[in-house]
Order: C-alpha cells, then sequence, then structure tokens
C-alpha cells in the first residue's frame, strides 16, 4: 500500500476495525482521527470548559499535549502524557465530541497535527490508512484511494452495542441506536468540514458484510 488510504463514514460502519486490519496487513501506519476529537475533548471535559464557548474550548484544546501512535498493532492516545485510550470511548467523551469538533478553530489545529503525522508516516513506511469523517474531503483531499463506509443505522447501533458491553458499557439498544442518530444529524450538519462522502470515494455499504467481507472488498480497492 503506497500513499494515503481515506476512509471515511460515519460511526458503527467498523471503521477501525477495517482500517487497522488493512494497515496492519500491508505494512502501513495506522491514524485514527476520532481518537484525536475524543482526546481534545476529555481535555475540554477534565478543564470544565463550557462546551458552548469555542473560544474557551480552543484555549483548552490548543493548550493540550495530544499524542496518537500510527503503529496499527498498537494504536496510543495520550493526553498531557497520560494513557486515554479507554476513557475517550466513554460515555461522556462520545456525548460531548461533536459539539467540540464543530468548532472550526479546534478542526483546524488537529488537521494541521493529522497532516504532519501523515507527511512523517508516509516519509518513513510510505503508506498509511486514515480513518475519520472529513479525510477525503478535507484532510488530505488528493488521497490515492477514498473509500465511504456506510451501513444501516439499526445494524450501526447493533455492533455499537456489542462494542460496549464487550467493553463493560452497559446501554440498552435503543439508547445506542438514538446516540448514533444524534451524532449522524450533528456531524453531518456542522458548517465546518461536514460528514459527507467525497465526489471521487467508493461508497462500499457495509450493512451485510462481516469484517472479512469489507477487507476483501478493500483489498481489490486497493489492489486496483
Ligand atoms: O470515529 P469516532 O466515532 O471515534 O469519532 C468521534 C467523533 O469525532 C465523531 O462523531 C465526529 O464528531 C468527530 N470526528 C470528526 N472528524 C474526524 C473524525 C472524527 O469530526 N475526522
Amino acid at each position: 500500500l503506497r500513499g494515503v488510504v481515506a476512509l471515511d463514514g460515519p460511526s458503527g460502519t467498523g471503521k477501525s476495525t477495517v482500517a487497522r486490519q488493512l494497515a496492519v496487513g500491508y505494512t502501513a501506519r495506522y491514524l485514527d482521527t476520532g481518537a484525536m476529537y475524543r482526546a481534545a475533548t476529555l481535555a475540554v471535559l477534565r478543564a470544565e470548559a463550557p462546551l458552548d464557548d469555542p473560544a474557551a474550548v480552543t484555549e483548552v484544546v490548543t493548550a493540550a499535549d495530544l499524542r496518537v501512535g500510527t503503529d496499527p498493532s498498537h494504536p496510543t492516545v495520550a493526553l498531557d502524557g497520560e494513557d486515554v485510550s479507554a476513557e475517550i470511548r466513554g460515555p461522556e467523551v462520545t456525548g460531548a465530541v461533536s459539539a467540540v469538533s464543530a468548532v472550526p478553530t479546534v478542526r483546524t489545529r488537529l488537521v494541521g497535527h493529522q497532516r504532519s503525522l501523515i507527511r512523517e508516516a508516509l516519509s518513513t513506511v510510505g503508506g498509511v490508512v486514515v480513518e475519520g469523517r472529513d479525510i477525503g474531503t478535507e484532510v488530505v483531499p488528493d488521497a490515492g484511494l477514498k473509500v465511504f463506509l456506510t451501513a444501516s443505522v439499526e445494524v450501526r447501533a447493533r455492533r455499537r452495542s456489542v462494542q460496549d458491553s464487550a467493553a463493560g458499557r452497559r446501554a440498552t439498544l435503543t439508547a445506542t441506536q438514538a446516540d448514533v442518530e444524534r451524532r449522524d444529524t450533528l456531524d453531518s450538519t456542522r458548517a465546518v468540514a461536514p460528514l459527507r462522502a467525497a465526489p471521487d470515494a467508493v461508497e462500499v455499504d457495509t450493512s451485510d458484510l462481516d469484517v472479512s467481507g469489507v477487507l476483501s472488498r478493500l483489498r481489490e480497492l486497493v489492489e486496483q
């Protein structure tokens, strides 16, 4: 795998799992941009900055020391030197992340950071799989391959709830589906870099595919 594979789509489409496995299989790097927005959100929550105050949110995010590792076998996320990889998946962060990621200055900062991690990956191993919402549209508009993963909201809510219970987080399927729908709406209606497929992205509907089915489709696209 050479260059950038941009993997976008809403939550619950299986993006993270397939992005990591794809990167492992091709000895490429892996960048989880959602983890960066989540760690930035955790910083805002810890600082108790009001979520509806873009200046206060920006100040916290600017001061935060966010570090993400790009090894697909050991993805790491640290905030101010502390491993926060479990905490950023919890309900508090999930509930607040769309508000933080809608702040334009937060996006500018994180997109700059993402581009520098991507440049570093390209100069070291030559290939990187980047997952998020705006990779093909904003972060790397000239990516060699852009894929937009979709799945029905019911399927995505079910996947999220399986992941949540595996991690010991309890929520009813109804609550999880409501949360998935709420984030879809917020992420796709925000003013800056709304969630949408790039015009040149290949759409892959994962509703009826398991992880290995999605992976084989992606490998086909990489090898085309
Ligand atoms: O992918 P994940 O569910 O971890 O992303 C968490 C949130 O981060 C998304 O709901 C979205 O608000 C934000 N995000 C974003 N742009 C990205 C990646 C994630 O706005 N490239």
